[in-house]
């Protein structure tokens, strides 16, 4: 059995009261770009890998998409699970699948795969990350198009000194601080929520990667790159633009 890694406990107990509705995150502006890219569903299956509790599973089976969610977490999937029970017409809602990406969950399966919001890069050593995308690679099948949403790793370093961030949610605030290492590319964001009831601290640390990085890790295990942007909807990209939006396609 593997060991347990710091960040399968961070999702369970430390994302969601941070993350759950940051403001910033357009969920709208990023299925805007799946859609564009991935073009009309027709009933054709698709992989969210690290899908968290849903929030871009849900939008794409009422769209006619057959989805899968996979993801380590219990509490995300118990979440998504709980989501989908609520569902009573429409579209069939997604399948959910605890398991941990670094092994492989499917071969030869899925139309298309995404996996979005910098939820590639938590393990820290780059071997484990490349078995993620080994994993959605094998999960394709052959033709089957792939994007991958990662903060840029150069975006940050350009930021020495940390990212500071904050906003407001009904009446708590939240605080979040991100500093690069530039020897390691692990960048650790520290967040503060503070309520009247409390102040409450979290940190986790996600390794990031350059463009020439990524694109080499997705070109080892198989992708062909096809597209390429910095930001949703549809920013172009160069080498400073805050996020890498790849797009690859597995090949027959
Ligand atoms: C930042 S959240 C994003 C969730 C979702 N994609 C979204 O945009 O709302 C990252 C998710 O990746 C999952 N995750 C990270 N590493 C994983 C792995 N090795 N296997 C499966 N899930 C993983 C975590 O459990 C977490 O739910």
């Amino acid at each position: 059995m593997k060991e347990k890694e710091w960040w399968q406990d961070y999702f369970e107990d430390s994302y969601l009261p941070f993350h759950r509705d940051r403001p910033y995150r357009d969920t709208q502006e990023e299925m805007e770009l799946v859609q564009n890219v991935l073009g009309a569903p027709k009933g054709r299956s698709l992989l969210d890998a690290c899908c968290g509790h849903g929030r871009h599973a849900f939008p794409l089976s009422d769209m006619g998409w057959r989805v899968t969610g996979v993801d380590q977490s219990q509490l995300m999937i118990q979440m998504a699970r709980t989501e989908g029970l609520k569902k009573e017409e429409g579209p069939p809602s997604p399948q959910w699948v605890r398991a941990d990406l670094r092994d492989p969950v499917a071969r030869n399966c899925f139309d298309a795969a995404i996996c979005l919001f910098t939820s590639f890069g938590y393990c820290l050593n780059d071997s484990d990350n490349q078995r993620i995308l080994d994993s959605i690679h094998l999960a394709l099948k052959p033709g089957g198009q792939f994007i991958l949403d990662v903060a840029n790793r150069d975006f940050l370093i350009q930021h020495p000194f940390a990212i500071r961030n904050w906003w407001q949610r009904d009446d708590e605030y939240i605080l979040e601080e991100t500093k690069l290492s530039p020897v390691t590319s692990i960048a650790t964001t520290r967040n503060v929520l503070v309520s009247k009831e409390e102040v409450r601290e979290s940190e986790y640390q996600i390794r990031l990667y350059s463009l020439h990085e990524i694109v080499r890790m997705m070109v080892e295990v198989g992708f062909e790159i096809t597209g390429a942007y910095g930001n949703f909807p549809d920013q172009p990209i160069s080498i400073t633009s805050p996020r890498l939006i790849m797009v690859g396609i597995k090949g027959s």
